[in-house]
C-alpha cells in the first residue's frame, strides 16, 4: 500500500465493554485467538502512517502490555475516566504536534475493516479537502448505530446516536462505523467545543460533524457497501460473528491460493500461517502463529498446529505440533503430541500416542507406538518399539539420550539418560538401559526368565486349597 507519510492514526480503545460481561477489555477480547486490536493495527499499519495512537483506559495495563509485545511502535495514551469518543480523541490532543495532516480515527471494536478501505477513506479526504469524511455504510437492522442525517439535498447535517434518534430518524438506514479521517486542526479545534448534554452525558465524537457543517466547513462520507467489514463488536454474540467473518475470509484467502479446506467453518486459521498447493485440510483444524505448511500435504482430521513448521507430503493426523519443525514426507500420528525444538528429518514417522519433546528425529527413523522421546538425538533408519521411554528427568535435571544411525530398539525399553546406544546396536525389549551400548552391540537388561514345570498347576491347586 502507499506509504501515507502525511498521515496519523488514532485507535479508541479504553471503554470497558460493559455488554461483553467481562473482566477484561474490550479491546484484548480475541477473534482466532488473537485480540480484537491486532486486526485493527495491522489494517492500520498497511497503510504506513507517520505514527498510531492507541487510546487506553479501562485495564490498561493489560492493553499496554498487549501493544508492548506485538505493537511496540504504537504510542498508548491514557484516558482515565470514559467519558465518551469525543473526550478519548482529545487525550491525544497534547500529542498534537506529533500528529501528521491527516488524522484517521478508528474504534478497537471494529476488528474487521480492510486496509484498503481505508487507504480509500484517506484518499477521499484528501481529494475532496474535506474538514471529515466519515465511513457510512447500511446495516439490515442498524438497530444501536448513530444515524447519518444529511438535508434534502443530500448534504450531510449531523449524526444522531440511537439513544438520542427521534422515532423518524431511527428509520434512516445509512449509519456511522465510527471509521473518520480528519483534517487534524479541524479535529483538534472542534474538540474543545463538544458538550456533553445527551441521553448518555457523554462527549461524542460524533457532535463535531454537525459542528463542522453548520461552520461551513465541508464533510464528506464515503459509503461502504460492505457492511460486513464494520460491525462493530459489543457483546459475545457479535464477536462470534466477528470471529466468523474474518475466519471466512483469511481460509478464501487460502483457497484462492490452491488449499483445500473440506470445512471451512470447522478450521480455524490464523491469518499470519502459509499453506502450500494442494495441501488437504480437514476437519476440525487450529493452525496459527507463525507457522508454515508445505504443497501436497494432509492436515487433520482435528488437529492442532502452531508456530511451526510441516514439510512437503507430511500428513498430521489428529495431533498436536507446537514449536516444532516437521519434514518432508513425515506421518504424524494419531494422537501424538509434538513439543518446542522438536526437528525431524525426511520420511519420518511418529505414530499413535507418542510423546516427542526437544529432540532430533532424523530421516527414516520411526517411532510408531506409545513412546516418550524427550532431550534425545535419534540418527537415520532407527526402529523405536512400541512403548519405549527415555528417562530424561531425574527429579532435579534434564539429560540426553543419543540413539545412533540404525539402532533398534525392543519394545518397552526405558534409555536412563544420560545414555548412548552406538551405531547399529540391538536393545532387546524389555530392558532398563543404565550404561551406554557401544556401536553393533546386543543389550540386554532384564530378569532372566525361568520356566517352572508344572508350575501353573501347582499355583492353582495351592490356591483352591488356600480358599476351601
Ligand atoms: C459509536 C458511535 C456511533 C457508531 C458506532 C459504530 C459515538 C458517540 N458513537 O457508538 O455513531 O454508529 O460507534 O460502531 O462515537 N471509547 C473510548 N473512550 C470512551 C468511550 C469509548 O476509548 O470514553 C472507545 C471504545 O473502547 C470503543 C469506541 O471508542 O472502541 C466506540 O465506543 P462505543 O461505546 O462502543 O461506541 P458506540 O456506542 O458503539
Ligand atoms: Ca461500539
Amino acid at each position: 500500500m502507499v506509504k501515507q507519510n502525511n498521515l496519523s492514526v488514532i485507535i479508541l480503545a479504553a471503554g470497558k465493554g460493559t455488554r461483553m460481561k467481562s473482566s477484561y477489555p474490550k479491546a484484548l477480547h480475541q477473534i482466532l485467538g488473537k485480540p480484537m486490536l491486532y486486526y485493527i493495527l495491522g489494517s492500520a499499519y498497511l497503510l504506513e502512517p507517520k505514527n498510531v495512537f492507541v487510546v487506553v483506559g479501562y485495564k490498561k495495563d493489560l492493553v499496554k502490555a498487549y501493544l508492548e509485545k506485538d505493537f511496540p511502535r504504537a504510542i498508548a495514551v491514557d484516558q482515565d475516566r470514559q467519558l465518551g469518543t469525543a473526550h478519548a480523541v482529545a487525550a491525544v490532543s497534547g500529542h498534537r504536534k506529533k500528529l501528521a495532516g491527516q488524522v484517521l480515527v478508528l474504534s478497537s471494536d471494529c476488528p474487521l475493516i480492510d486496509g484498503k478501505t481505508l487507504a480509500n477513506l484517506a484518499q477521499k479526504q484528501d481529494k475532496t479537502q474535506s474538514s471529515a469524511t466519515i465511513l457510512s455504510t447500511e446495516f439490515p437492522d442498524p438497530a444501536g448505530y448513530g444515524r447519518i442525517v444529511k438535508d434534502r439535498d443530500g448534504n450531510l447535517l449531523k449524526v444522531v446516536e440511537e439513544a438520542d434518534a427521534a422515532p423518524d430518524q431511527k428509520l434512516i438506514k445509512q449509519v456511522n462505523t465510527s471509521i473518520y479521517c480528519f483534517h487534524r486542526d479541524r479535529l483538534f479545534d472542534g474538540l474543545k467545543d463538544i458538550g456533553s448534554s445527551n441521553t448518555q452525558n457523554e462527549y461524542y465524537l460524533t457532535d463535531i460533524v454537525e459542528q463542522l457543517a453548520a461552520a461551513g466547513k465541508k464533510v464528506s462520507t464515503l459509503h461502504l457497501a460492505d457492511y460486513a467489514q464494520v460491525l462493530g463488536v459489543n457483546d459475545r454474540i457479535q464477536l462470534a460473528e466477528a470471529e466468523k467473518s474474518m475466519q471466512k475470509k483469511i481460509n478464501e484467502k487460502l483457497m484462492v491460493q490452491g488449499v483445500t479446506i473440506r470445512d471451512p467453518q470447522n478450521t480455524y486459521i490464523q491469518d499470519t500461517v502459509i499453506v502450500g498447493q494442494d495441501t488437504i485440510i480437514h476437519p476440525g483444524c487450529l493452525i496459527s502463529g507463525k507457522t508454515a505448511i508445505g504443497p501436497d500435504c494432509r492436515i487433520g482430521p482435528f488437529s492442532q498446529i502452531a508456530d511451526s513448521t510441516i514439510g512437503d507430503r507430511t500428513a498430521v493426523n489428529a495431533s498436536v505440533v507446537l514449536g516444532a519443525s516437521i519434514g518432508k514426507e513425515n506421518t504424524i500420528g494419531p494422537y501424538s503430541y509434538i513439543r518446542p525444538y522438536t526437528h525431524t528429518g525426511i520420511g519420518v514417522k511418529i505414530g499413535g500416542f507418542c510423546e516427542v519433546k526437544k529432540s532430533t528425529i532424523d530421516h527414516k527413523s520411526k517411532v510408531p507406538h506409545l513412546s516418550y522421546v524427550g532431550d534425545t538425538h535419534i540418527g537415520k533408519g532407527v526402529n523405536v518399539g512400541a512403548s519405549c521411554v527415555t528417562v530424561n528427568y531425574d527429579g532435579f535435571s534434564k539429560h540426553k539420550t543419543i540413539i545412533e544411525d540404525g539402532v533398534f530398539i525392543g519394545s518397552d525399553t526405558m534409555l536412563v539418560a544420560p545414555v548412548r546406544i552406538g551405531k547399529d546396536a540391538l536393545v532387546a525389549a524389555g530392558s532398563v538401559i543404565t550404561e551406554d551400548v557401544p556401536d553393533g552391540c546386543l543389550a540386554i537388561a532384564r530378569g532372566v526368565q525361568k520356566n517352572i514345570q508344572q508350575g501353573a498347576l501347582r499355583y492353582r491347586e495351592k490356591k483352591r486349597k488356600d480358599q476351601s
